[in-house]
């Protein structure tokens, strides 16, 4: 760690000599104006430093476990903030009906005044970052300006972070800029408070640029800018110039019995399942699922016409509620390992994290806000997070750091809807697959600010980082499918894991018991699967769910399948209506589609 008076950040000895970042930092520094500047080594010296920096401000807590800790942000920045996020790309068209949009020069002007001085009494971080592997064939490199020690350490668990990733940079590597501040200036003899943030936010994208522009919010989604703002929107860019995918999905790798094997991406939207899924522990006795990732792949294709997965983060950033030894067993055995920051869980009185769906709440509990629990609201925030090394993932494939990444067989995409959408549906091809993604619905959750369970698009669990046209974008997909043999393309299938029976009980048990579904899409990639023709793709019979050592009725499984019409047909004003906000964007093979699909229900 190395630190140099700003005024003296260009001239003094830095650890690079990156002309260009050297020049941004210099640019950056001299706007925000913090009192000193600290390249970022990512050294465990330099964590250790960091966090008892953080310990001594009130942000982290130290809990039981080695290298544990615990934040609680401000109440009113515990998620990502759609309504604040905006892609900034020159031309209004380029982002499309479902992103906000500002003039690049006009977002400039406005955070250039917020940005002006905000980090006056801080320290501005550098923090230099690859998405991916670092020995990629052209490896991911990101800048973080950040004025949050909070952000370093998470950015140190979630990217390939520090001396590594400057020096494969070199000396004139092209990297993405990520300007982040917390929006707080701390004036002189003023104390500073545990979760300094601004009311105003400000997530904004410069997509033509490969810029990032964050402001007033430090929660992970909006601030660890290697996330969702890098390889996801700024990648989704990338992806549609250079021919490959950058998606909301999971990794996992899946063997049979038989010691076949097969990798399987997976998109839900956010809090729907992925961390879930990518750990699973198969109830079907010879089955084994290993992790590769758990929130973003970037697919291309490989030599041999493939599409080949890459997980470009190094950690996790899970949804703590609902993780328990009964759903995901390996999550906890992840977190058992120590080096995790909670944010927002609820703290036992051993110095131990509890949340709602950890059985019984422990006597003495302190809940997100800091006070001591009555029980009269949730105790850990819907939307609190672990951050831990995927290292530690005791399941994790070998593979999950090898450049070339691995090929997929199938796609799956889900959401989280009480009704309509059956367990399992396979596309009949590749475009009723991109039909499938670009129709994807969900209820809305606690991951995003905003009412919970309104039903939603969102194509491919994409809706809130497509970083352009989300109509060039369904062109972008239906185009890698022309790309490639048929016979190699992965095969796209449809889940939906929430499904109620009439007395509002999930009519499917979930978690391990999904490696039962997973059974089934092997079949049907190895062509030993049964499925049967409905008016919205193939579905199992019921019978060829494996239901061996499971106790549920068949009849609940066929009710977890049923294709019910009725309801289909009361989709489908609200599906033309999406597609219409797409105007001559929108590929005429998904009008067709939507078309097919009227014809097969038989109505309207
Ligand atoms: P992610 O944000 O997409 O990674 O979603 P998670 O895997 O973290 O899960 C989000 C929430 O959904 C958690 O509370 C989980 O317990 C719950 N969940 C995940 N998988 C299932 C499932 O198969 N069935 C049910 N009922 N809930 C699930
Ligand atoms: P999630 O990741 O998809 O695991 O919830 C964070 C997010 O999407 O905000
Ligand atoms: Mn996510
Ligand atoms: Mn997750």
């Amino acid at each position: 760690m190395t630190t140099a008076a700003p005024e003296r950040t260009a001239t003094s000895p830095t650890p690079t000599n990156h002309r260009a970042l050297l020049a941004w930092v210099r640019e950056m520094s001299e706007l925000t104006r913090p009192d000193r500047v600290v390249w970022c080594d990512g050294s465990e010296a330099e964590a250790g430093e960091l966090t008892r920096a953080l310990v001594a401000g009130g942000t982290l807590e130290p809990l039981r476990r080695p290298g544990d800790f615990l934040a609680r942000t401000d109440p009113g920045d515990v998620a990502r903030v759609e309504e604040r996020t905006f892609i900034c790309s020159p031309d209004p068209d380029d982002a499309g009906p479902t992103n906000n949009w500002m003039a690049p020069d006009q977002m400039r002007a406005t955070m250039t005044r917020l940005y002006d001085g905000c980090m006056r009494g801080r320290t501005m971080y550098v923090v230099p970052f690859c998405m991916g592997p670092l020995d990629a064939a052209e490896p991911k490199f990101g800048v973080e300006l950040t004025d949050s020690a909070y952000v370093v350490v998470s950015m140190r668990t979630m990217t390939r972070m520090g001396a590594a990733a400057l020096a494969a940079m070199g000396e004139n590597a092209p990297f993405v800029r990520a300007l982040h501040s917390v929006g707080a200036p701390l004036e002189p003899g003023r104390a500073d408070v545990p979760w300094p943030c601004n009311e105003t936010k400000y997530i904004s994208h410069f997509p033509a640029t490969r810029e990032i522009w964050s402001y007033g919010s430090g929660y992970g989604g909006n601030s660890l800018l290697g996330k969702k703002c890098y390889s996801l929107r700024i990648a989704s860019v990338m992806g549609r110039d250079e021919g490959w995918l950058a998606e909301h999905m999971l990794i996992l790798k899946l063997t049979s019995p038989q010691g076949a094997t097969h990798y399987i991406a997976a998109a839900f939207p956010s809090a729907c399942g992925k961390t879930n899924l990518a750990m699973l522990e198969p109830t079907l006795p010879g089955w084994r699922v290993e992790t590769l990732g758990d929130d973003i792949a970037w697919l291309r294709f490989g030599d041999d016409g493939r599409l080949y997965a890459v997980n470009p983060e190094y950690g996790l950033f899970g949804v703590a509620p609902g993780t328990d030894w009964t759903t995901n067993p390996n999550a906890m055995r992840t977190l058992e390992r120590g080096n995790t920051i909670y944010t927002n869980v609820a703290r036992t009185a051993e110095d131990g994290v509890w949340w709602e769906g950890m059985g019984a709440a422990p006597a003495g509990l302190t809940d997100w806000h800091g006070q001591p629990w009555d029980g009269s609201a949730p105790a850990a925030h819907p939307n609190s997070r672990f951050c831990v090394p995927i290292r530690q993932c005791p399941i994790l494939a070998p593979e999950y750091d090898d450049p070339r990444g691995v090929p997929i067989s199938a796609i799956l995409f889900g959401g989280r809807r009480r009704t309509t959408v059956p367990l399992v549906t396979e596309a009949r091809d590749w475009a009723h697959g991109v039909f499938l993604g670009a129709t994807l619905s969900s209820e809305t959750t606690a991951a995003a600010t905003g009412k919970v369970g309104v039903v939603r698009r969102d194509p491919m669990a994409m809706l809130p980082f497509i970083g352009y046209h989300a109509g060039d974008y369904f062109a972008h997909w239906l185009n890698v499918g022309k790309h490639a043999d048929a016979a190699v393309l992965p095969r796209i299938f449809y889940v939906n894991w929430f499904r109620r029976g009439e007395d509002g009980r999930f009519l499917w048990p979930g978690f391990g018991e999904n490696s039962r579904v997973l059974k089934w899409v092997v079949q049907r990639l190895e062509g030993t699967g049964e499925a049967v023709e409905t008016p919205i793709g193939l579905t199992p019979p019921a019978a060829a769910i494996d239901r061996s050592g499971l106790d549920l009725d068949v009849a609940d499984v066929a009710e977890a399948l049923r294709v019910d019409v009725a309801e289909w047909r009361a989709e489908l004003p609200d599906l033309s209506d999406w597609f219409a906000r797409f105007g001559e964007k929108l590929p005429t093979v998904l009008w067709a589609e939507l078309d097919a699909l009227k014809v097969r229900l038989g109505g309207s």
